[in-house]
């Protein structure tokens, strides 16, 4: 089960490419991605009303997604805009979408059925740093990576190469947690310590 009033990740902002369609699977949905006609990251729900093909297997026209099968025309908020060879767009004529945030050089998603309750997190690093991020696929369940990511202890031994310091420090490391409504935020201070590489011997 997943937790569906939250925001998530979900991609890097220069994934998402002005004129692709870049599709993801997020809470067991498929999603597609894509930048409207003002550049703004959309997300639409990657499976057209009509017969059902996945929307990331047509292409963008002008910051519109268009079917690959029988050409239907979405706008960012999921709307049908255009049938080919008829004047009448159905109500219904429509897919899910999704709210976005785009800031820091990342894109947030709100899955939940009603509008969001707060804004993403605040994570201004990511905006400053030179490394521009990457994708790591887990043969894992998502619960597993969380766990992994809120306990650090393991950081002195299989991260020493790049974090630095040594097991000592690690363990002794300050520490703040805290609770938000829906979250917890972990932060650790490791001052004055420098990345070293492993010796082999
Ligand atoms: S399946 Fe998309 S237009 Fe027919």
């Amino acid at each position: 089960m997943f937790v569906r009033n939250n925001w998530y990740v979900a991609a890097w902002s220069s994934e998402v490419v002005w004129g692709k369609l870049l599709a993801r699977r997020i809470l067991d949905t498929p999603i597609v991605f894509f930048r409207d006609q003002n550049n703004a990251a959309a997300a639409l729900h990657d499976q057209c009303c009509h017969r059902g093909l996945p929307l990331s297997m047509g292409r963008v026209e002008a910051g519109t997604v268009r079917c690959g099968y029988h050409g239907m025309k979405y706008d960012r908020n999921g709307s049908c805009i255009e049938i080919p060879g008829q004047a009448n767009i159905p109500k219904k004529a429509c897919v899910k979408s999704w709210p976005l945030v785009e800031q820091h050089g990342l894109v947030w998603i709100w899955c939940g059925d009603a509008a969001p309750a707060c804004s993403p997190p605040d994570y201004p690093w990511h905006g400053d740093w030179l490394w521009k991020g990457g994708l790591f696929h887990y043969e894992a369940p998502q619960e597993l990576i969380n766990d992994n990511l809120l306990d650090l202890s393991h950081l002195g031994y299989v991260h020493v190469q790049t974090i630095g310091g040594d097991p000592n420090t690690h363990m002794n490391a300050e520490m703040r947690t805290t609770r938000g409504d829906g979250s917890v935020t972990v932060e650790r201070f490791m001052r004055s310590v420098t990345p070293r590489r492993l010796t082999c011997v």
